[in-house]
């Protein structure tokens, strides 16, 4: 039996002894404990682990947000309405653009003004990049949804010239000739960059750069990348931009160790207040398990896999720690994600890809992850947004689709800034083979509502589970939520049947303390306990 998360000296043997099999009991299924300790709050969680990431890569951003003030999908300035709807439904914190390793080739003069320069796509299929959607609309999309601006700068193929130049074109008020060509292209405000990005990848597809190269860069760009908006001013201005380093490869800790320790020796001219981590979920390269159609061996080596990142977290935090025991710098997650075959038939380089409850369950279990590391991950952007990888929304055409992926967000959406709340409970196990994995997971926080919210994940996709949850001192009467599950773990929504697999409402018990609550094979459930 797994234990995770303990909290307590020892396991609530008088618990489990006191614990009468349910009727799921009874039919071949099994029980949990999990134990809530309010005493021990723990910290915030930062809702921008809930961020997005959209890059300018097969139909990411055309016609899956731009489609132009001419089409006949209804849009609001070339942005079609109905992704706009879906996205503000589950309060998006923050958009990663334009890159991904198409950052790091984007010139941003290409897409202003009233004439725009087309360009080749050489990273994603070599297709031609009309450079109709850049930053004005980018700007204009972030603010339909409600959204901050995360920007990354080209350092691996532009000049540092060219990131000061756009950021004052995104920043600086009307007096200087940068603001005073926004203006002209219709904004007259500067804009609000709550975040930029100072490169991408720069060990891979940003430039193939050494540690210490990089840090060389990446310290003239932390400084002069500045951010003109009266608004950000000041170092303890909420609002103030935030820079974030190129930072590590799943668990390659060579730029963890330099970048960071480059940090612990800045003087006044420079600093950064994040670090990048990339770590798809893929458990050989190049991706070729297929996002349909699968089966339990697939099942198994993808939630083994996306596993790894609480190891690989914890790694690099370890690392932070020991230049950062105050957790100024965040470890920024601003790439993850599962990274599939191809589907078949789709434009190469697209990265197109189904999504199911699989990756439902995927994407839970690295919620939870990031949750149980708030201290130190204060972002995370999964990839991709719309069309890309392990997408929320899929359009086709007219056609839009949410995903399994999306109605996770939506039902995650109490922990966006609220306070984690440490549990102890027995993880169980789901074998497959030679594959080992706890079978139950569980977070617990107190949501910015005042609510107790917990939120359970069976990955067991055959059986389901009798979880018996110890409650917090205090007198709660109501245990209400959802349980996202499907008819099996390939289940997929499509444009044909878009509701396979869509939230339902699901409750517990509540007695003398205890919430009982039967969970079904393969479900993640979100459940808000009240007095
Ligand atoms: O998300 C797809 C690509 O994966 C990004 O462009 C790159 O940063 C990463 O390797």
């Amino acid at each position: 039996m797994m234990m995770r998360n303990l909290v307590l000296a020892s396991a609530p043997i008088a618990l489990l002894a006191a614990f009468a099999p349910s009727a799921a009991a009874a039919r071949g299924e099994t029980a949990a404990t999990v134990e809530i300790e309010a005493g021990q709050p723990g910290p915030k969680i930062d809702r921008h682990i809930f961020g997005q990431f959209a890059e300018h890569l097969g139909t990411g951003i055309y016609g899956g947000i731009w489609v132009g003030p001419d089409s006949k999908i209804p849009n609001v300035r070339g942005i079609r309405s109905d992704v706009v709807g879906a996205l503000k439904a589950i309060k998006v914190p923050d958009v990663r653009w334009p890159g991904g390793c198409f950052a790091d080739e984007y010139h941003w003069r290409n897409g202003v003004g009233p004439h725009r320069r087309s360009t080749v796509n050489a990273n994603w299929g070599g297709s031609i990049e009309p450079d109709t959607f850049g930053t004005d609309e980018f700007m204009d999309f972030i603010h339909q949804i409600g959204s901050d601006a995360y920007v990354s700068v080209n350092v691996g193929s532009g000049t540092l010239e060219e990131a000061s130049d756009w950021m004052a074109y995104m920043t600086a008020d009307q007096r200087s000739s940068a603001g005073a060509d926004r203006a002209a292209n219709g904004h007259a405000e500067p804009y609000t960059v709550k975040y930029v990005g100072l490169g991408n990848e720069s060990w891979g597809c940003g430039g193939n750069m050494r540690p210490q190269y990089y840090i060389d860069l990446m310290k003239r760009y932390a400084r002069f990348t500045r951010n003109y908006n009266p608004a950000q001013q000041g170092d303890t201005n909420p609002n103030a931009m935030q820079r974030i380093a190129v930072g590590p490869t799943d668990d390659d800790a060579a730029y963890t160790e330099a970048v960071m320790e480059a940090w612990s020796k800045r003087d006044w001219s420079w600093s950064i207040e994040g670090l990048s981590l990339h770590s798809y979920t893929v458990p050989h390269w190049p991706p070729s398990l297929p996002s349909v159609g699968f089966g339990e061996d697939d099942y198994a080596s993808i939630l083994q896999a996306t596993l790894t990142m609480e190891q690989k977290i914890a790694k690099h935090s370890a690392i932070m720690d020991k230049y950062d025991p105050d957790k100024k710098v965040a470890l920024v997650v601003d790439e993850w994600g599962v990274w599939l075959a191809e589907n078949p038939g789709s434009p190469k380089g697209f990265l197109q890809q189904q999504n199911s409850m699989r990756d439902a369950i995927v994407a839970a279990l690295n919620f939870n992850i990031f949750a149980r590391h708030a201290d130190r991950v204060r972002m995370a952007n999964i990839a991709q947004m719309i069309n890309v990888l392990q997408s929320l929304i899929l359009t086709d055409g007219p056609k839009m689709l949410l995903t399994p992926t999306y109605y996770i967000h939506q039902m995650y959406l109490p922990f966006q800034d609220a306070t984690f709340v440490p549990v102890k409970f027995d993880a169980g196990e789901y074998r497959h083979g030679q594959v080992a994995l706890p079978k139950i997971d569980a977070v617990a926080v107190k949501a910015t509502d005042g609510k107790l919210y917990l939120s359970l994940v069976n990955l067991d996709p055959a059986a389901g589970s009798t979880v018996r949850v110890t409650l917090p001192q205090g007198r709660f009467g109501k245990a209400n939520g959802q349980v996202l599950t499907a008819p099996n773990v390939n289940s997929v929504n499509t444009f044909e049947q878009p509701n396979t697999v869509t939230p339902r409402p699901i409750a517990g018990k509540v007695a003398g303390g205890v919430m009982t609550i039967d969970l079904p094979a393969k479900s993640v459930a979100m459940v808000a306990l009240e007095r």
